[in-house]
Order: C-alpha cells, then structure tokens, then sequence
C-alpha cells in the first residue's frame, strides 16, 4: 500500500464522524485541515494547462479563480459561462459542455483540438439535489440524474480527452467524488439511511474512477478521486445550520485543499480515494 508520496506505508484512513473530527482537528491545531496556507504548495501547477468542468459556479469556479492566480492556464468548460468566470482571464472558456450529453466528446474535442493537450483534468461538475430521500420519498427520475451527471459524466469527459489524445504524457485526472461515496462510512454518516441517488452516484463515481486509474495507468495517467472538503456552496445551502460544526469552508479554502492533493498524485498512487481536508485515504 502506497501513501501520498508513493512510499511503502500502511494506509492511514480518515475518522467518519464529521463534527468529532474537524473538533479533534481543531482540539490537535491540525494545520493542515485549519490553515492550508501553512502548507500549502501550488508549485508543479506552474504553467500547466487544467481543464476544469463546472467552471462557471462553486469550488470550479473557485479551482479556476486558484489555478489561475497560481500560473497555470485554465480551460474552463461549462454549461452557461457567468460573469464571475468571464472576469477570471483564463485561457479558454469552453461553454455547452453538459457531462449528460452522450455526444459531449465531439464539441469537446473541437474546442481543445486548436488549443493542445491538457496536462491535468478536473472532473468537478456535480448534482446533489435538494430534498432528502427517503424509502418514502425517493425520487428515481433525480436519482438517474445524478448517476449520470456524478459518475457517467466524468467518464464521458475522461474518455473525450483520452480517446483524442488530448492529454499530455503523465497526466493527471482529478475525479471530484464525495466522501458521500465511502460505502464504509455510511453506517457513521448515514445511521438512518437517506440521500440514495447522490451517494449512490458518488459510489459509482469512485468506481469508474478507480477503474480508469487501473485501465491508464500503462498510459502513465493518473486518476485520483477526491473528496474536497466541506465547502459552502450552493449545493450545501441546505446544511448551512451545520456550516460551523463540521468545518465547512469558504471554497476558496476548498479550491486550495484540492490543488495541494493534486500536486501530490502521481503514478506511484493512482487510483486512491483521498479526502482533501487532511490529505488522508477515505475507505471505500
Ligand atoms: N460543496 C461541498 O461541500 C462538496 C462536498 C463533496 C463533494 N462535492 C462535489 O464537488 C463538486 C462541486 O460542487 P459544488 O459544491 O461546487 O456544487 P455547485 O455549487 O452546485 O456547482 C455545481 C457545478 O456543476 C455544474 N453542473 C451540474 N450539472 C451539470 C451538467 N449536467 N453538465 C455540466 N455541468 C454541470 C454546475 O453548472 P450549472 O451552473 O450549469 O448548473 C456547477 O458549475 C461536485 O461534484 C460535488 O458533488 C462538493
């Protein structure tokens, strides 16, 4: 079992319980969870080009706004661009890019083509929806959204750049998954069941992420999947009671954490599920 920096260790596993751990952080002053400026190293992004999906709003938005004051040339891609992303100066801004469109790779590809390979993807775009599910109140039709936007999307994404030879040699596929994902973790985090299709759709995002990591990696690519953070956004406005307690950040924090774990992967680790408030492995 190999850690971060592809040296021979034992894993070490990240604690389920959200509040006693981001307490237990605070209790330890765990710099690296409450002050990722300590730390942090931006340092191999320098120059690279990043493709970002979900560029307009949240942590992709927050990615870029990072990526870019780090030097690195960020292609955005998005549904509908905003005006926040338009203000950013990166390099390309690739709109009509909807992960869910089985023909996403031909207006991918046509926009990348003229620009060059990527050297690094990050696979962000997401959907949790609002309500909470339950045996009673599941909603297939959102289910099926979000399998297909979480975990088929990032694959379609993935095999655009691949299949078109559009990354560069060594390069590396951040798959935004969620700690949501950890079947293991559910009995803490999930005592009472709820959320079926969101953690559902992470689950099989970290599988196809995995997947990839094993089917690239002869390629030299590799393929992490990260659990970024807590972050306040709007797709966690309807936790916003627990923000404070269980260490939710701004996602500028978030953006950072994240830019910190992907300049930690390389080929020695492909393939691990890492949460990016402490740098350690989530179980599956
Ligand atoms: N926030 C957290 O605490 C947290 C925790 C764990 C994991 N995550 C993951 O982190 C990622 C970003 O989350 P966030 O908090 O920034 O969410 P957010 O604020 O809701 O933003 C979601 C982003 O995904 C895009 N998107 C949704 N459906 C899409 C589609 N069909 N095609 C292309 N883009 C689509 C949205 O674009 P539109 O504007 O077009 O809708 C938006 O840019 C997600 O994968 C999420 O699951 C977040």
């Amino acid at each position: 079992m190999g850690n971060r920096n592809g040296k021979a260790t034992k894993s070490e596993y990240t604690s389920p319980d959200q509040p006693a751990r981001f307490a237990e952080h605070k209790r330890t002053n765990n710099v690296r969870v409450l002050d990722i400026d300590k730390v942090y190293d931006p340092s191999s992004l320098k120059g690279k080009r990043v493709l970002v999906t979900g560029a307009n709003r949240g942590i992709g938005l927050s990615l870029a706004t990072e990526l870019v004051a780090v030097g690195a040339k960020v292609i955005g891609t998005c549904r509908t661009t905003s005006k926040e992303l338009d203000a950013l100066g990166v390099d390309q801004i690739i709109e009509g890019i909807d992960v869910t469109d089985n023909d996403v790779a031909t207006k991918l590809v046509a926009a990348l083509k003229p620009t060059g390979p990527v050297d690094v993807l990050i696979n962000n775009a997401g959907y949790f929806m609002v309500e909470v599910e339950t045996v009673e109140s599941m909603n297939f039709e959102e289910e099926m959204k979000m399998i297909d936007i979480c975990a088929v999307g990032p694959l379609r994404i993935s095999a655009a750049v691949v299949n078109a030879g559009l990354l560069t040699p060594n390069a590396k596929i951040a798959m935004i998954t969620s700690q949501g994902g950890s079947i293991s973790w559910r009995e803490v985090q999930n005592p009472d069941g709820c959320d079926y299709g969101h953690h559902m759709s992470k689950a099989a995002a970290n599988m196809g992420g995995k997947l990839l990591a094993q089917e690239l990696k002869s390629k030299g690519i590799t393929v992490t999947m990260l659990h970024p953070g807590f972050n306040k956004t709007d797709m966690t406005k309807k936790y916003e009671h627990i923000w404070e307690v269980e260490g939710a950040v701004d996602a500028s924090i978030g953006a950072k954490r994240v830019v910190q774990e992907i300049g930690l992967m390389n080929i020695e680790n492909t393939g691990k599920f890492i949460n990016c408030e402490d740098g350690l492995e989530i179980p599956w």
